[in-house]
């Protein structure tokens, strides 16, 4: 439809039509059968008539149902403006890929932008439109359970993979190729950060803070193309992003040039009422419209007052105007007016959805995101070994993770799955864990070469609503590898968790670990791969594992502080150090081993002063050491010596993903100019000061070399 004719469309709506357009309702409204809908409909403040003039749903799928329901409500919109179908599709629609944090442990965005590529296909034929996706809030708290939809804690990365995702899910052209889905960027804004990790809590965070490392990856969403935001449900400077005016209008509309549809979370709304910032509907409702939130999800202000607010003129007709024709705009770049149904295809659906060729996409995928925490000349595993297979998770198919709505477990491989594939049955054994508790499985033991422990998590502990205080493996799992320890025989560990996880108590206890976070589908059969040497592992951490829970939360960039320690000082007492651990994590961000070694040659600078104007290249020539081939990912970091406000002590400005057979070198090349190099000013503006700057390379965020360079002013 020419955008004109939407603006006529506009003016043909009544108040009501228009309200519609602006409420999404969940799945429960169009599954069941006329007579159960009562009860949530009232809850919605909603009648049967006025149904047909709802604009959204979220959570249907299914190309039949999607169809059904799309012409019911065709048949009874008045103007016969179609519906559009949002769902959270994170990591996968049926076919699941790794957790985002563990397909940002790739450090791969083509990988990334695959996944979220054949995520769009399986949810497109299935007649889906939007998805709520990516999440890109920054993440420094591992007791959060949303860590686990993050890709981590550095804001350069995060906007990487942010790109990625949109670039994904999108495509080019959402009219023309309807195998692709508009993208839904959220929570806007720093969901990421809620005091003590605990789910909804306050987010308390400066302007500059929040500027410097938690806006730009929404931002490269944005620039990417997202077609929507959605609203946090967290406070930003005291007021809940889903009323802030400030938030919405001034910095994500004004500032940040975003002219899509803003959605509230779920029942976001409704909730500044428990916020104490509305006292109720109507003032939620008012402060949301005002804040220029478009849809309302799951709660009921704008269908219960809306019409109110807008005869008595205390919200504008002319903003409702605005809002409804953003929403039309979606539908129509979506190509719903000519074609309602859009990719919805049942035929289809059963070629594309879980095909073998998606299924090896989320195995090469679940690969690339496992990451060698540590090996002492255990991996990989010999074919001729007799492996025993220990742990709560040996046979688990509970790999999905959260966020993987139409993902079926059943269709999941696990890890024993996936080692059967590679040696006998006489090879791999498994035994229960209460028969090592009680010392029952020694005589199976005994001509064992290796024992692989399952451990980590259930996928119920991270995700929404799934904080912990404690990071440790939960029940008796570090007790499991105790007694394990004492048995003599090698032990490789090997992990499923959506978090960080303190793994202090268990690591000096096994010769190998391998963290394969929640991997999908086909995550059996992708760690199986590491573990024989089919694979080698490339993967690096996201997000820094803490040796307690007392450091959390722990970061690589965090700021200078007035009495920093280091090795020459650290027996001094007025440092800023901990009593009784570290400060450093226990494996930190980038870090992440490989079956061979990668030698680093010494940093080589274009120039080490410069203008403005010109750039600076940074080249380092990377072997393989060793006899098999492998994959490096080399990290490039800076630290600005002076600024005007207190600068990290380092933050990652690049990094290059290369493939080197054995023996081969590359060279890597990073540029830097002024603009790398920008902060977030007093004056919150970004700038670039002139000075002097250390340049860091290396193989992960603790191991670098560095160089200086000098920023001149001309
Ligand atoms: C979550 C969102 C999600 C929405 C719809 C909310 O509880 O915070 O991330 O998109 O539900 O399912
Ligand atoms: C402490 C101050 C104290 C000063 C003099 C500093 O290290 O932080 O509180 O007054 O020493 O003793």
């Amino acid at each position: 439809m020419e955008s004109i004719k939407l603006k006529e469309l506009i003016n043909k709506m009544t108040v009501e039509e228009k309200i519609g357009q602006m409420i999404q309702l969940s799945a429960d409204f169009y599954n069941t059968t006329e007579n159960e809908i009562t009860g949530p409909i009232n809850d919605m403040h909603l009648t049967t008539e006025k149904m047909p003039t709802i604009g959204s749903v979220l959570g249907i799928s299914g190309a039949e149902q999607v169809k059904a329901i799309q012409q019911s409500h065709l048949e009874s919109n008045r103007l016969g403006i179609p519906l559009l179908f949002m769902a959270d599709i994170v990591h996968g629609y049926r076919t699941i890929f790794p957790i985002p944090l563990g397909l940002a442990s790739s450090w791969d965005p083509k990988l990334v932008e695959q996944t979220a590529s054949i995520a769009a296909r399986e949810s497109s034929v299935s007649g889906l439109h939007v998805t709520f996706s990516p999440m890109v809030d920054l993440v420094r708290d591992a007791r959060w359970g949303r860590v686990m939809e993050s890709t981590g804690e550095d804001a350069y990365l995060n906007q990487q993979m942010a790109r990625a995702f949109v670039r994904g899910y999108q495509g080019l052209n959402l009219k023309e190729d309807v195998s692709k889905l508009a993208a839904c960027v959220k929570h806007f804004a720093a969901y990421g950060a809620p005091v003590a990790g605990r789910e909804y809590n306050t987010v308390n965070m400066s302007e500059r803070q929040l500027r410097e490392n938690y806006l730009p990856a929404y931002k490269a969403a944005i620039d990417e193309g997202s077609r929507l935001v959605m609203t946090a449900f967290n406070t930003v400077d005291g007021i809940p992003a889903t009323g802030n005016s400030w938030l919405m209008n001034e910095l994500l509309r004004k500032e940040m040039g975003f002219d899509g549809v803003l959605i509230s979370d779920w029942g976001a709304i409704g909730e500044l009422i428990a916020h104490g910032v509305a006292e109720n509907l109507k003032d939620a409702g008012t402060l949301a419209f005002e804040a220029g939130v478009d849809i309302e999800m799951m709660s009921a202000a704008y269908s219960s007052e809306l019409k109110g607010l807008i005869e008595s003129g205390t919200v504008d007709e002319q903003k409702l105007d605005e809002a409804v024709l953003r929403i039309l705009e979606l539908k129509n770049d979506l190509g719903l007016f000519e074609n309602p149904y859009r990719g919805a295809d049942a035929q289809k659906e059963e070629q594309e959805v879980f095909s073998q060729e998606n299924r090896e996409a989320a195995r090469m995928s679940a690969e690339q995101s496992i990451v060698l925490l540590k090996n002492e000349q255990i991996l990989p595993l010999k074919k001729d070994m007799k492996v025993a297979l220990i742990g709560p998770n040996s046979k688990t198919n509970d790999l999905l993770g959260s966020w993987s709505w139409k993902g079926d477990t059943s269709e999941t491989r696990s890890l024993y799955e996936g080692m059967i594939e590679h040696v006998s049955s006489e090879q791999l054994v498994l035994i229960e864990e209460t028969d090592i508790l009680n010392h029952a499985a020694d005589a199976k033991l005994a001509d064992v070469d290796v024992i692989v422990l399952a451990l980590g998590e259930t996928s119920e502990m991270s995700g929404e609503a799934a904080s912990r205080t404690s990071i440790t493996l939960p029940g008796n799992q570090n007790e499991l590898v105790k007694a394990i320890r004492k048995l003599s025989k090698p032990v490789v560990a090997t992990l499923f968790n959506g978090r960080p996880l303190d793994l202090s108590d268990i690591v000096d206890d096994v010769d190998g670990l391998v963290e394969a976070w929640f991997p999908g589908t086909e995550g059996g059969a992708a760690l199986a791969n590491v573990l024989f040497g089919e694979v080698n592992p490339s993967g690096k951490l996201t997000m820094s594992f803490p040796r307690n829970i007392g450091q959390v939360p722990i970061y690589y960039n965090q700021d200078k502080t007035g009495r920093p320690m280091n090795e020459e000082n650290k027996a001094e007492k007025y440092l800023s150090k901990y009593l009784d651990v570290e400060n450093s994590p226990l494996f930190p961000f980038g870090f992440g081993l490989s079956y061979t070694t990668f030698s680093y040659s010494a940093l080589n600078l274009s120039h080490t002063t410069f203008t403005k104007e010109d750039s600076v290249t940074v080249s380092v020539t990377v072997k393989n050491e060793g006899t098999v081939a492998g994959s490096e990912i080399v990290q490039l970091y800076v630290q600005d010596e002076v600024g005007k406000v207190v600068r990290p002590v380092k933050e990652l400005k690049g990094f290059k993903k290369i493939a080197l057979e054995p023996q081969e070198e590359k060279d890597v090349n990073f540029t830097l100019t002024a603009k790398e190099l920008a902060y977030v000013h007093p004056d919150l503006t970004f700038a670039t000061d002139s000075g002097t700057f250390k340049v860091m390379v290396g193989t992960d965020s603790e191991n670098v070399q560095s160089e200086t360079i000098r920023l001149m002013t001309k």
